[in-house]
């Protein structure tokens, strides 16, 4: 599909994600050959760059963070002619007439043909009024032009505040102009899920009740609050990670298959999962969630500080930064099935993985076999780093008897040497310019996946008391995470 020429205008682009992700994606996509040839990006915020200072910034950002890094500097300034910078009050819908007239100036001077992607990397709290001020300007208009929003996680901070949001944009838009963010959507080996799963006849009849014990699903972070303390600590690990990137991975682990790979197929699939999870109790939110926060320990030698002296961070702040926890999907293919989520700041080491452990055999064969004892075999699907998928299986040990010997069947992504591996960024931006949601979530769902979270959120509230573990830095988070996790001498996967 080609992508029409169009201005794409960025919001907050004086932010870190415009520097660090936005700009060096596009420039991946441009050396792909994948933008139009009339292209615009115009960065907004309030900042006063020029377009030359905003330029300056972004060749920086691009030689730090793209993956065409190295690419030679003729290249990188012919891209840079397409950057411009806007700088108004963007919480002051009088002055989006400027934003107006700038676009009108591109459409004749550039040739973008009135199509415009406007992309909120801006604090949340104007993610209501941008879309209203740009509606006020009647930018939300399509009459066959691209007219189209993006709008960066947090999706609201509960589930009163994504309704409202949810709201407010579908005053003003249709919902199919509407692009919510999830930047672990458009990771590849997220994508190579529905593919592991649906063009393969072997994994599909075995995934269910039947044959899968328990489901694991990690996101793990080597990584503290950095600079972000001050939004952090307003956050905590289950708004930041559990209910956006970890249910989306549920959501993709768990569904049913689609009846053709488009958009609304895959979201239905998708929503009726977070419909199917099964209501927390306050007794389930007591046993089966834990959340931790991290205290200073010296990593690797290295100092590390405690989350609470953290810059930004309240002192006797009580937000968790480690989440784990076990929930159940109510339908017809995973009753009975727990699914355990996890994450953490500061754990040793950074990887994300759905571990799928299938049941073991009905009767134990090779008895004798002190070595190996199997609990059943185990797929990994690695989502980074070192993407790849790793089966676990039993063989004989060549020799006498029957021994039998633990073997990975593993494949890597760095396998595929000439194949090009594009970014999240660069994948969803793409996708956004062709009008493609399908890796963009839907409001519904979002809807109901903080309703699921929404309970366990109020009851921390409601009882500050509630046990917050402390765990050192550098350690796998609290030590009672692993009696979660049903099952005989089971724990989770520990990763290095
Ligand atoms: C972001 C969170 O959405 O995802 C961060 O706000 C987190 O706290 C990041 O570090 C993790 O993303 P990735 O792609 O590095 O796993």
């Amino acid at each position: 599909k080609k992508i029409k020429d169009q201005v794409l205008v960025i919001f907050g682009a004086s932010g870190d994600l415009t520097y660090r992700k936005l700009v060096p994606a596009l420039f991946d996509l441009y050396k792909q050959k994948s933008l139009p040839d009339n292209f615009v990006v115009l960065g907004v915020a309030r900042s006063s760059f020029t377009d030359e200072s905003f330029k300056e910034k972004m060749i920086d950002g691009i030689r730090q963070f793209s993956i065409s890094k190295d690419a030679p500097e003729k290249e990188v300034n012919t891209f840079a002619e397409k950057l411009f910078y806007l700088s108004i009050n963007t919480d002051d819908g009088t002055e989006y007439s400027k934003l107006t007239s700038r676009l009108n100036e591109f459409d004749s001077e550039k040739g973008t043909d009135g199509n415009y992607l406007f992309y909120l990397s801006t604090p949340p709290n104007l993610y209501p009024l941008i879309p209203k001020f740009l509606a006020q300007e009647g930018l939300n208009e399509s009459k066959g032009k691209i007219r189209r929003i993006v709008i960066e996680k947090p999706f609201g901070t509960d589930l009163k505040s994504a309704v409202e949001l949810n709201k407010s944009l579908l005053n003003d838009y249709e919902e199919h102009q509407i692009y919510r963010m999830d930047h672990y959507l458009g990771k590849e080996t997220v994508q190579n899920l529905l593919v592991t799963r649906f063009s393969n006849s072997i994994y599909e009849p075995l995934w269910n009740r039947n044959y899968i014990h328990h489901v694991e699903i990690t996101a793990a972070e080597s990584i503290g609050v950095e600079n972000r303390g001050g939004y952090y600590d307003h956050s905590g690990a289950m708004r930041d990670m559990i209910q956006n990137h970890l249910f989306q991975l549920l959501a993709l682990v768990a569904m049913e298959p689609p009846t053709v790979i488009e958009s609304d197929a895959i979201r239905n699939e998708k929503l009726k999962v977070f419909q199917a999870l099964r209501p927390l109790s306050h007794v389930d939110i007591q046993n089966n969630v834990i959340r931790g926060q991290y205290t200073a320990a010296n990593v690797k030698r290295v100092p590390q500080k405690g989350y609470r002296e953290e810059k930004g961070v309240d002192p006797n702040s009580r937000t968790e930064t480690y989440v784990a926890m076990k929930m159940f999907i109510d339908n017809w293919r995973w009753g009975g099935v727990p699914f355990y989520v996890r994450t953490g700041k500061h754990l040793p080491t950074r990887v994300s993985e759905i571990v799928i452990h299938f049941k073991p055999t009905p009767l134990n064969l090779f008895v004798d076999n002190k070595e190996y004892c199997s609990d059943g075999n185990v797929l990994v699907i690695r989502i980074h780093p070192d993407e790849g998928i790793l089966l676990k299986t039993g063989m004989k040990v060549p020799g006498n008897g029957y021994k039998v010997k633990e073997v990975n069947m593993d494949f890597h992504y760095s396998q595929l040497q000439d194949t090009y591996v594009p970014g999240a960024y660069e994948r969803l931006l793409l996708d956004a310019m062709l009008g493609d949601s399908t890796l963009y979530t839907r409001g519904d769902a979002l809807e109901f996946a903080w309703k699921f979270v929404q309970p366990i959120l109020d009851y921390w509230e409601t009882n500050p008391n509630a046990p917050l573990y402390g765990y050192p830095c550098g350690s796998w988070g609290p030590e009672c995470a692993d009696g979660l996790i049903e099952g005989e001498n089971m724990t989770w996967r520990y990763p290095c």
